[in-house]
């Protein structure tokens, strides 16, 4: 579990609450659905998570380490009821896209409670192809399908191999998503344990040397997450930062 009240850009709590494992866990990128726990935990960490969260928040994001569907149903409970005791005006919340028809159900159960919902979707990538070099669910990514579910999309950027994604895609990505969705979120890559996929160093200095990081760095509709904080973007915004 793990509790940030971001500062920056768009000001929000942010908790991470663990799943049991994701549904899918095929991406080879993934270090995310690697941090499993049972439903007990899961259900600990949303209590600990709540008594952090500041009375007055505005928005709040769940972090999952899957999708939001993958939580049991007795955690999906706890957080509805969590969130029905703080009074949000909006809950951010990912999800796969192959779980997306879910997100229908979940939302309205928060729109029962007067809470809004945008979901996230882990694209990672636009190109059918570049996806499926990550180990993606593979679907054809139209536009307007994928944003009658989704408000925001993550790209990911900085890994290595063949099937690289270079920085002139990544500007061709964001040309494209910026104006259609709220957020689209670059999550540059870290190395993740068992991945044959690396960081490639030399790729996320030529990102952050680049004319269009300083563009993105102060656009408030991008989030850049980087686990060294670089970016001070977004997350590089973090106030208050507890585990457990
Ligand atoms: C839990 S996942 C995505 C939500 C959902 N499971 C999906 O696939 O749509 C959240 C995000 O973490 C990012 N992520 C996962 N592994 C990463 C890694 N090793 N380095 C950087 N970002 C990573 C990806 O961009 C991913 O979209
Ligand atoms: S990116 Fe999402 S769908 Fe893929 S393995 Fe990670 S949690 Fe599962």
């Amino acid at each position: 579990m793990l509790y940030g009240k971001c500062i920056a850009k768009e000001p929000r709590s942010i908790i991470v609450i663990d799943t049991p494992g994701c549904s899918w866990r095929k991406c080879s990128f993934c270090a995310v659905h690697q941090q499993t726990v049972d439903e007990d935990t899961a259900l600990l960490q949303v209590k600990t998570a709540f008594d952090l969260i500041p009375r007055d928040e505005k928005i709040l994001q769940i972090v999952t380490s899957a999708s939001y569907s993958d939580y049991p149903v007795s955690v999906q409970d706890l957080i509805l009821r969590s969130v029905q005791n703080l009074r949000p005006d909006t809950v951010i919340l990912e999800q796969r896209w192959g779980l997306r028809d879910l997100t229908l159900d979940v939302s309205a159960k928060f729109n029962e409670i007067g809470v809004s919902v945008e979901w996230i979707v882990g694209l990672e990538a636009l190109a059918r192809e570049d996806r499926r070099y990550l180990g993606k669910e593979d679907y054809d990514a139209d536009i307007p399908v994928l944003r009658r579910y989704f408000k925001r999309v993550n790209l990911l950027f900085g890994y290595d191999g063949k099937g690289a994604k270079s920085l002139c895609t990544l500007t061709h990505e964001m040309n494209v998503l910026l104006p259609l969705f709220n957020v689209v979120s670059i999550n540059i890559y870290e190395s993740a344990l068992d991945s044959i996929l690396k960081r490639d160093n030399g790729l996320v200095e030529d990102f952050y040397n680049s004319p269009q990081f300083l563009e993105w760095k102060i656009n408030p509709k991008v989030h850049i997450f980087d686990t060294d904080f670089r970016a001070e973007s977004d997350f590089g915004g973090i106030d208050t930062l507890a585990r457990a």
